[in-house]
């Protein structure tokens, strides 16, 4: 195994037992996240993503295949990762600014401490002036991104993040994608990136992992070769088309 690899997820094989039911999720799924890397997994509604990414951050054991993260195996161990899950998780009674420090408070800092360190980030995160309001009071983006800052206070260099931006209208999605990316550039993070928009994954990916329906296997594994930074004006060239074309193939089962 390569030393440059952060996250390696080798011959998984994951079922749901449901009572008397067996549910087979994932066979035999294999993908890696290099060191920095921004790597995605595209696939249809209920192909087992999400499952991957429990996996990895060790939520659930595979029935067989291992985890590895910094070569070291790390299967069906929780530990700390960025992992943010496919709903938006801010405690409703919580403020923003206490929302995003419960990382750093868990990891044992000391309150004012964390929440200073919080509102220095809002800035970057597009949430200043907004540390005392409460979740139902953020536009749902800002959630989004209230939910990010939270991930990235987390004590790792590892992010899973889970169709972080479903929910939004397609405006508001492509400005967090750019802000994502910038965010990613700066903090220097591995990701991988959960989504069912082959747009976005070209346009955020230096790879990305095609997973067929379920039970998920692997389909494609794409390396994007598109210059950085990534500038809007890319989604319009030929080589964004032909990545696209191959993606839908992959996705369509050719
Ligand atoms: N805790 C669970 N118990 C039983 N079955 C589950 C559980 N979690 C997920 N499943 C089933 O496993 C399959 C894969 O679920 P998963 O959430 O991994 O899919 P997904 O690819 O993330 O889908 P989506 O794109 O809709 O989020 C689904 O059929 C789902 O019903
Ligand atoms: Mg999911």
């Amino acid at each position: 195994m390569n030393l440059i690899e952060k996250l390696v997820l080798k011959e998984i094989c994951s079922t749901y037992y449901t009572g008397e039911q067996k549910l087979p999720v994932l066979d035999n799924v294999s993908l890696r996240v290099g060191v920095g890397e921004f790597a995605s997994v595209l696939g249809p509604s209920g192909s087992g993503k999400s499952t991957i990414l429990k996996i990895a951050a060790g939520l659930l054991r595979p029935d067989w295949g291992q985890v590895f993260i910094d070569n070291a195996d790390v299967t069906g161990q929780s530990r700390l990762v960025g992992y943010m899950p496919q709903q938006d998780l801010l405690f409703p009674w919580k403020t923003l600014k206490q929302n995003a420090a419960i990382p750093l408070i868990a990891a044992g800092s000391e309150k004012q401490k964390a929440y200073n360190q919080v509102e220095e980030l809002l800035p970057v995160f597009g949430l200043s002036g907004f540390a005392d309001y409460y979740p139902q009071q953020l536009s749902g983006g800002m959630r989004q991104r209230a939910a990010l800052l939270r991930t990235m206070l987390i004590e790792s260099d590892l992010m899973l993040l889970d169709e972080p931006f479903a929910a939004l209208d397609a405006l508001t999605r492509e400005n967090l994608q750019d802000w994502l990316l910038k965010i990613w550039e700066r903090f220097k993070r591995s990701v991988l990136f959960v989504t069912h928009s082959i747009d976005e994954a070209i346009y955020l990916s230096d790879r990305i992992y095609v997973i067929s329906e379920r039970p998920g296997k692997n389909v494609l594994e794409q390396t994007i070769n598109l210059p950085r930074p990534r500038e809007k004006a890319v989604v319009t060239t030929p080589i964004f088309a032909a990545y696209k074309q191959l993606l839908i193939n992959a996705l369509a089962g050719n």
